[in-house]
């Protein structure tokens, strides 16, 4: 089976086996069978944080459980959203019922099932500020089992499911706990500016989430006509001592404080290493967003990850910083 129409990179590679799972019983039934137990498996939701550098020789399970209900409880609500929900809709249903929370994670490409797996974060917020539990099976018992916030280690696009249980657990739906009173965040410069722009001065959570996604689609490629995976790498956290060091000879560096030392945004470090919108081959940098790496026309993934290790070469020679991809190198 071709995964090109399965990942946002619109890498043409191939899938040895593939299923689709509609409800979770489904998986209980995939299971069911030793054949799968043994053999190499990837979960898929959205596919729009992985990179294919070769054809897949196992099993990918595309995860398309629906499904979005809420409980509202006086100035809280819960809403359960299946792990195949895109992100989006996910997010258009609590703006439209007015459920604060999620306005400022409008246009994330991908799908609720892979929010948890890497903490996804935009404009100030993450997936762990809302997150309540999620539900994931669990492949070694078969079992159904809770994860609640404490459970799942969130950190900077983290959480355990990409760490200590990676690979064991597949997220059937996730549940968020979101505020029926309009309590917006615009702690994101970049949001409060575009509001100011529009001379709204008591933004609703519709006004949030509008100016979020133009945002998004001024700076960021749209996966449907060109091919990409968001931002490609991390930003790195340095210490303050060699932050010190580096800002002395970079007086303009993007950074922020935080808890553990300083964080520095990669797309500026790219930037400074003449990057932005070059086009090599098939491939670049996105010209208004130079973490973001795109596929200009029938790349490979091969040559993305080619490009993301010229990357990482030219950020270290200048800067002695190590930049992390953040998206999956399959
Ligand atoms: N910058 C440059 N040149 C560039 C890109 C950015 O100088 O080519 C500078 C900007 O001027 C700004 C700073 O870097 O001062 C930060 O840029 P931006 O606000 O675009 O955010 P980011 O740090 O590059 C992160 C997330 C995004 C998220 C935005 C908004 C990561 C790896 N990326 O990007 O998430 O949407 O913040 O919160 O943390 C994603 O994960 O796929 C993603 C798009």
């Amino acid at each position: 089976v071709s995964l090109k129409n399965f990942n946002t990179f619109g890498i043409n590679a191939y899938a040895k086996y593939f299923v689709e799972i509609n409800h979770k019983e489904e998986l209980t039934e995939l299971f069911a069978d030793a054949k799968w137990h043994n053999i190499e498996r990837l979960i898929l939701g959205g596919g729009s944080n992985m990179l294919f550098t070769q054809n897949y020789n196992g099993l990918v399970i595309k995860i398309n459980i629906r499904g979005i209900e809420h409980r509202i409880n006086h100035k809280e609500v819960i809403v359960e959203a299946g792990a195949g929900e895109i992100w989006n809709s996910f997010v258009n249903y609590c703006v439209n019922w007015g459920f604060a929370g999620v306005e400022n994670l409008s246009l994330i490409p991908g799908s609720v099932g892979a929010s948890p797996i890497q903490n996804i974060g935009a404009y100030g917020v993450e997936l762990k500020d809302v997150f309540e539990s999620c539900e994931a099976f669990e492949i070694s018992t078969g079992n159904f089992v809770q994860f609640k916030t404490s459970d799942c280690e969130f950190d900077y696009r983290e959480s355990i499911f990409k760490q200590s249980k990676k690979g064991q657990y597949i997220v059937c739906s996730v549940k968020f706990k979101l505020s029926t009173e309009e309590n917006i965040n615009i702690s994101y410069g970049a949001i409060a500016d575009e509001l100011k722009k529009k001379d709204i001065l008591n933004p609703t959570i519709k006004d949030v989430s509008k100016v979020v996604s133009e945002i998004r689609v001024s700076k960021l490629p749209d996966p449907s006509t060109i091919g990409n995976a968001g931002s490609f790498f991390k930003n790195p956290v340095i210490s303050e001592e060699v932050f010190n060091k580096l800002y002395e000879q970079n007086p303009n560096m993007a950074h922020y404080i935080v808890k553990n030392g300083v964080k520095l945004a990669a797309g500026w470090l790219i930037e400074q290493c003449d990057w932005k919108g070059r086009i090599i081959g098939n491939t670049g940098t996105w010209k208004n967003q130079a973490l973001v790496l795109v596929n200009h026309g029938d790349a490979t993934g091969n040559e993305i990850f080619q490009l993301s290790a010229a990357i990482i070469d030219s950020v270290y020679t200048k800067f002695g910083i190590i930049l992390e991809r953040e998206v999956n190198i399959i």
